[in-house]
This record gives structure tokens, sequence and C-alpha cells, in this order.
């Protein structure tokens, strides 16, 4: 059972209540489920971290790479819509202020549906894809990289390795003073090495600053610096 959350909203927070059982059973190893179609998602705390981060900093524009069923992108919405409460905007809904992308096309069905079910459908954006295809097509778009279209907010959270290919692309298309965050930082174990040679590179680049924050499986928090 998962803590109560009033300021989540009530659709979205059932939606995420559920794919959370699923995920716990699947951690468990009380259902077995195929790696492909495994949730993987992230942990609760973790969802709860990011959804403060948006609302603090009013992020609007939100990418995330490796939707799985979009249990993740349910926390990012939440944040998302409550700003649009908060400024009374109506249209809130014309707009698909997340993009998320996910390979897996059965995946990509299950998340159509928790989004449907949690009402967030008409603002996110799901494209199916390689994430190194879809994110140098984002990258050429015209719009691509104007102030009003660039990103708040990126999740990477697909193969990690491709990552500093993708830390590179999405790096031109977050606002300074914007946010790209890295999951499994720390976890699993066997990762470590990768992560932190990306860590090291990344540190490295001269308009980021970056830390890796202990939630979870450890998300690098990088923010874009002014140039
Ligand atoms: C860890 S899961 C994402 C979990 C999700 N962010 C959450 O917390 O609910 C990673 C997902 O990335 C997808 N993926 C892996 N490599 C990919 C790639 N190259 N392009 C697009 N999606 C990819 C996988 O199919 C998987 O669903």
């Amino acid at each position: 059972m998962i803590p109560r959350c009033p300021s989540i909203d009530k659709r979205i927070f059932e939606v995420l209540t559920r794919l959370e059982e699923q995920s716990r059973k699947e951690k468990s190893g009380e259902v077995k489920v195929k790696h492909k179609d495994a949730m993987l998602a992230i942990s609760f705390d973790t969802g709860i971290f990011f959804n403060i981060l948006l609302k603090a900093s009013k992020a609007k524009r939100i990418l995330e790479v490796g939707t799985s069923t979009g249990y993740s992108t349910l926390w990012f919405a939440d944040a998302v819509m409550s700003m649009g409460q908060r400024q009374n905007s109506q249209r809130l809904q014309d707009r698909k202020f997340i993009t998320t992308i996910e390979s897996n096309r059965s995946k990509v069905r299950r998340a159509e549906k928790n989004f449907s079910d949690a009402g967030v459908d008409s603002i996110v954006q799901i494209i199916q894809g390689q994430a190194r295809s879809v994110l140098h097509s984002i990258s050429k778009d015209p719009e691509a990289g104007k102030p009003g279209d660039l990103f708040d907010f990126v999740f990477l959270d697909a193969d990690k390795e491709n990552l500093p290919t993708y830390f590179n692309i999405v790096l031109s298309l977050v606002k300074p003073g914007g946010i790209i965050s890295t999951d499994n930082m720390l976890y699993p174990e066997e990762l470590r090495p990768q992560m932190q040679r990306f860590a090291k590179y990344i540190r490295k680049l001269p308009n980021v600053q970056s830390v890796t924050v202990p939630i979870g499986n450890g998300e690098e928090i990088s923010m874009k610096l002014v140039e």
C-alpha cells in the first residue's frame, strides 16, 4: 500500500497506485514477466521527488527517453496539470507539453491506456521509435532550439550504451537553467562503472553543473548553465 498523496490529482493517483502494485509484484517476483515486458519503473520516492522538483521549478515542457508503461510520465503529468490549474489555464488541454519516447510497441499501447485512464492523454505525446533517431529528428525540427520550444526538464531512462549521445542532443534542447536527469546512477550495481564514466564525462562539460542524488536507483541532476 502506498502512502496517500493529497496533492496529486485523484485520477492520476489511482493509475499510479495500480501501476505501483504491478511494479511491486514484478520486483518481488510475485508475478513473472519477460524482461522486455517488465515495467522497470522509478521508485515511488523518486516519483514524488520529481513531482516536487517540477512543481517548484514550474517546469512545463518535458521530454522523457524511456516511457515503459508511463509510471514516471504520470508523476510529470501531475506537475504540469497542477500548474495549469494554478494558472487557471483553459488552454492547457490544447498542447502536448510532455513528449515521451519508447521503442517497444506493446509498452506504448499500455502507456496510452494508462494516460487515457489518468486523463492526461491530451497533454502527453508518445513517440514510438529508437531514442537516437527520434532525438535526432526532434533536434532537426525547425522549432527545436527556439526559446518557446525548449524543454524545462529531460529524463533519460532508456538504454545506457547511448547515454552520452542522448545527453549531448538533449543539452541543445533544454533551456538554460533547465534540468536533465539520468536514472540508474547507483543501481543496479553492475551498471555502476559505466554510469561513473558517464558522470565523469558530463561533469567536465563547461555548461553543466551536476550531482548524483541517492534516491531510488540514483538520479543524476544536471543543470544547463546560462551561456
Ligand atoms: C527503465 S524503463 C523506463 C521506465 C519508466 N521511465 C518509468 O519509470 O516508468 C526503460 C524503457 O526504455 C525502453 N528503451 C530501451 N532502449 C530504448 C531505445 N533505444 N529507444 C527507445 N526506448 C528504449 C525500454 O523498452 C523500456 O521500456
